[in-house]
């Protein structure tokens, strides 16, 4: 089956570099972009690429190169529908907030909307692909849904987890280390499965292509994710240890990840892990593990997530330790907010609960961050609900200057691991400052000596 239109429903950070890309390689296939926030689709439309909704390198390019062409951002959800032969869901599936599997399980409401929108509206075969990261057997219940209140045309689902990290996502789409297509083991879901390695060939090594059963292919997207986030609390648990008996958590990291069976990537320190991702998927995986009765499977990957939190707290308790056990009256300059460098992205940023938790200690925090507005910011913070947004906006300031966001400030914390605070003029930031002043270093980028030399007081993670 050659496949000439697909649709995909959700423009978000995974929905709409995926497409950009698939498009940019296949221009004899027309993609539309669907998403029902309209504000977010005319930003997608936008003529002047620095305004796409999203921030990432080279996404402007591959935009600019197919945007028109072949790739289109539309608010029309059922046209697109009915026009596709594939249909990729790439809606979000956050973490349950209300009833059973709160603040566990993933919530697949909006899945399930997509699933009954596409059975009501399609009037041919449709093949509908799984992007978004889901709990293993979802599939089934789309399966479910589309023959249930379909109008009698054939659905063939497919999982297709998207491996790609924000920030790097143009080169991790180029250049994947794998595709993981997985399908229905019968004759219609091989052609199927085969119809999506056609289009992933256009790129990709035909070796890099995996396919797999749908199980095997939902519960890897977990796994890879929840095998990264361990690395990093495995190596922020060993953070703790090396502050408490002289090692260095970088010395460490590097003599471990020589060994070719451990590798050296993932193991940087760090104030925390965070992003849309990794916690959200292991209390998935928590969760399913204890709906299985798995209670020692559950427990272990849980405490990953303890550790993350831990680690997160542990920051700021050294933070108010240092600073003479009071940071009350105070102002803490951050440098970022994103949850990494090179995204204008904060879901689950370190940075917010740290900030919240200065805040309950009367702080005041002054913000910069190259890519994040004020206004991501303060949602941000009030999202966690600790007090009115009238006092969150008292306490947490920003600039986009951040000699001035430093001006005054007792101490300065990196959040976020941007390449730029490497080459500012630490001599100017501390004339600036009150003194003692003092640098914690969350992402351990900084010069420890250049540091210590102009007069900062610093602490890194792990040493
Ligand atoms: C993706 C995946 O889908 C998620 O499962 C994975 O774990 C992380 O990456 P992401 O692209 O980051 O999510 O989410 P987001 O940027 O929030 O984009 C989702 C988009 O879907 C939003 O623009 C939202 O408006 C849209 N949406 C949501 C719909 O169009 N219809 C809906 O019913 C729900
Ligand atoms: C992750 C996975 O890497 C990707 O494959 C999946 O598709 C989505 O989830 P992402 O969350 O975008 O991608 O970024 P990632 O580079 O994995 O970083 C996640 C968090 O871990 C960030 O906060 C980052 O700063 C932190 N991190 C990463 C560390 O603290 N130390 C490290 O060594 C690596």
């Amino acid at each position: 089956m050659k496949i000439k239109n697909i649709c995909c429903i959700g423009a978000g950070y995974v929905g709409g570099p995926t497409m950009a890309v698939i498009a940019q390689k296949n221009p004899d296939i027309t993609v539309t972009v669907v998403d029902v926030n309209a504000q977010r689709i005319q930003d997608w439309n936008d003529p002047d690429l620095n305004k796409l909704p999203i921030y990432e390198p080279g996404l402007d390019t591959v935009v600019a190169e197919a945007r028109g062409r072949n790739l289109f951002f539309s608010t029309d959800v059922e046209n697109a529908i009915d026009t596709a032969e594939m249909i990729f869901i790439s809606v979000n599936t956050p973490t349950k907030t209300y009833g059973a599997g709160k603040g566990m399980a993933a919530d697949l409401k909006y899945v399930e909307l997509c699933a009954r929108q596409i059975a009501r509206v399609a009037t041919s075969d449709k093949i509908v692909v799984e992007k978004s990261t889901l709990p293993v057997k979802t599939a089934e219940a789309i399966q479910s849904i589309l023959d249930n209140t379909g109008n009698g045309v054939n659905f063939q689902i497919l999982s297709n987890p998207e491996f790609l990290a924000e920030g790097t996502a143009m080169r991790d789409l180029a250049m994947p280390d794998r595709v993981l297509i997985g399908g229905n083991q019968t004759k219609e879901g091989k052609e199927a499965i085969n119809a999506l390695v056609a289009i992933y060939s256009s790129w990709v090594a035909k070796e890099n292509i995996l396919t797999t059963n749908l199980w095997s292919s939902e519960l890897s997207k977990l796994t890879a994710n929840a095998f990264l986030a361990q690395r990093i609390s495995s190596i922020n648990s060993l953070s703790a240890l090396c502050e408490a008996t002289g090692a260095n958590v970088s010395e460490v990291a590097k003599a471990i990840g020589m060994d070719s069976r451990i590798g050296p990537k993932f193991l940087q320190a760090s104030v925390g892990f965070g992003g849309s991702c990794f916690q959200k998927d292991i209390l998935n995986l928590v969760y399913i593990s204890k709906s299985l009765g798995l209670t020692e499977v559950a427990d272990y990957w849980h405490q990953v997530i303890i550790m993350n939190n831990y680690q997160r707290e542990r920051f700021v308790k050294n933070m108010i330790k240092t600073m003479y056990n009071t940071v009350s009256g105070k102002t803490i300059a951050f440098l970022g907010w994103a949850f990494k460098k090179d995204t204008n992205d904060t879901r689950e940023s370190a940075a917010i609960y740290v900030a919240d938790m200065l805040i309950e200690e009367q702080a005041t925090i002054k913000v910069y961050d190259p890519k994040v507005t004020e206004r991501q910011m303060l949602g941000d913070l009030d999202y966690l609900n600790t007090r009115s947004q009238k006092e969150n906006a008292r306490y947490l300031q920003t600039n986009d200057d951040p000699y001035k966001a430093l001006e005054g400030a007792h101490a300065v914390a990196v959040l976020t691991e941007w390449d730029e605070f490497k080459s500012y003029n630490w001599q100017a930031m501390y004339d600036a400052m009150q003194k003692p002043a003092f640098v914690f270093d969350g992402r351990n980028i900084l010069d420890k000596q250049e540091l210590e030399t102009i007069g900062f007081i610093y602490t890194a993670i792990g040493s």
